[in-house]
C-alpha cells in the first residue's frame, strides 16, 4: 500500500517582510512547481529517501532539526501514532532558497502523505500549523504566510494571528517568475531586516506601514479586476523593498530589464537579495519580457496565471 501527496510552490505578490511585523500580505500558489511525498509500506523501520534534497537515512538517525524528520515526527505526534514500517520518498522541483517556498511545500506534502497513509488525513489548518512549526527551523521567525498559502492552495490575504482570508480574483492576470540563480535563505534576510528594524525602528515601521497600505490597494484592485493598476503597485512595492535593503544589483537589473521590455510592473518576491523576481505581463509582451529576463541573467523563467483556481 502507498499514499502520495503533493504541494505547490508559492509567490508573495505584495507585502513580504512587512508581514512579519503584523502588516498584511498577498500570496498565491504556483502549481507549475511542486514537492511530492510518497509513503509506501515497508518491512521494518521508517526510512526517509530524499535523494535530491536531503539524502537517505532512517528516521531515528535523523538529527532533531532535520526538517523532513521534523515533519514526520510532528505528524506522528499530532496523531498520537508510532512510526509505521515504511519508506517515505520525497521529491521536489522547487529550487531551495529561491523564494518559492520549497521547504514549506516539502513539509506540507510529507504531512499529507503520512497522515493519509495512517488512514487519518489531517485538514488544511492542521497541515498548515505543522508546516509552520517546521518553517521556524528554516527561517526563525516566519510570519506564517508561506504555510498558509501552500496548505490552502488558493490566493490568500494574510495577517498574522487572523483566520485565513481568501478573496475573489476579479480578472485573471499573468506573471513571469524569473529565478535570479542566486540562492538566499529567507532566514538570512528576515534576520537582517530585524536587526535594521531594531536599530532604526521609526524608519522601518514607516516603510512597513506604506507596504501594508499598498497591499490593501492591491487587494482592492485584484478583487475589482482592475489589473491595470497592479503593475504600478508592484513597482512601488519594489521601491519600498529596496529601502528595506533586501534587494540587490542583480535583482534590480532583472526588474529593469523586465520593465524596459514591456512588463507593467516587477518586483522581487519572498525574502529577497536573491531568489525570484516577478513581472506582470500581457500575452503580447510575455515573450519579449521572458527573453529580456534571460538576457539579464535569469537562470529560469516560468509563467503563471493568477485566476483564483489555485
Ligand atoms: C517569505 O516568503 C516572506 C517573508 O515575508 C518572510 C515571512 O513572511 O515569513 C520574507
Amino acid at each position: 500500500m502507498s499514499v502520495s501527496a503533493s504541494a505547490p510552490g508559492k509567490i508573495i505578490l505584495f507585502g513580504e517582510h512587512a508581514v512579519v511585523y503584523g502588516y498584511p500580505a498577498i500570496a498565491v500558489p504556483v502549481t507549475q512547481v511542486q514537492a511530492t511525498a510518497e509513503v509506501k509500506a515497508g518491512r521494518a523501520g521508517f526510512q526517509i529517501r530524499a535523494t535530491d534534497i536531503g539524502g537517505e537515512y532512517r528516521l531515528e538517525e535523523a538529527p532533531q532539526n532535520d526538517p523532513l524528520a521534523a515533519a514526520v515526527r510532528a505528524t506522528l505526534e499530532q496523531l498520537g501514532a508510532s512510526p509505521p514500517p515504511c519508506v517515505l520518498s520525497v521529491r521536489s522541483n522547487i529550487r531551495v532558497a529561491s523564494g518559492l517556498g520549497s521547504g514549506t511545500a516539502v513539509s506540507v506534502a510529507i504531512v499529507r502523505a503520512l497522515s493519509g497513509f495512517l488512514g487519518r488525513p489531517l485538514d488544511d489548518t492542521l497541515v498548515s500549523d505543522i508546516a509552520f512549526e517546521i518553517d521556524k527551523l528554516h527561517h526563525g521567525t516566519p510570519s506564517g504566510i508561506d504555510n498558509t498559502v501552500i496548505a490552502s492552495r488558493t490566493p490568500v490575504y494574510y495577517l498574522q494571528g487572523q483566520p485565513v482570508q481568501t478573496f475573489e480574483i476579479g480578472g485573471p492576470f499573468q506573471l513571469l517568475i524569473a529565478d535570479s540563480g542566486v540562492a538566499c535563505p529567507t532566514k538570512a534576510t528576515v534576520a537582517e531586516v530585524r536587526a535594521a528594524w531594531r536599530s532604526r525602528p521609526d524608519s522601518y515601521e514607516a516603510l512597513f506601514q506604506q507596504i501594508g497600505h499598498l497591499v490593501d490597494r492591491a487587494r482592492a484592485a485584484i478583487e475589482g479586476g482592475r489589473t491595470g493598476q497592479l503593475g504600478r503597485l508592484m513597482t512601488r512595492n519594489q521601491t519600498l523593498l529596496t529601502q528595506l535593503e533586501v534587494s540587490s544589483d542583480h535583482l534590480e537589473a532583472l526588474i529593469q530589464a523586465a520593465l524596459e521590455a514591456g512588463a507593467e510592473g516587477a518586483k522581487l518576491s519572498g525574502g529577497g537579495r536573491g531568489g525570484n523576481v516577478i513581472a506582470l505581463v500581457q500575452p503580447e509582451t510575455q515573450e519579449r519580457v521572458r527573453q529580456a529576463l534571460l538576457q539579464a541573467g535569469a537562470v529560469n523563467v516560468i509563467s503563471t496565471w493568477v485566476n483564483g483556481n489555485g
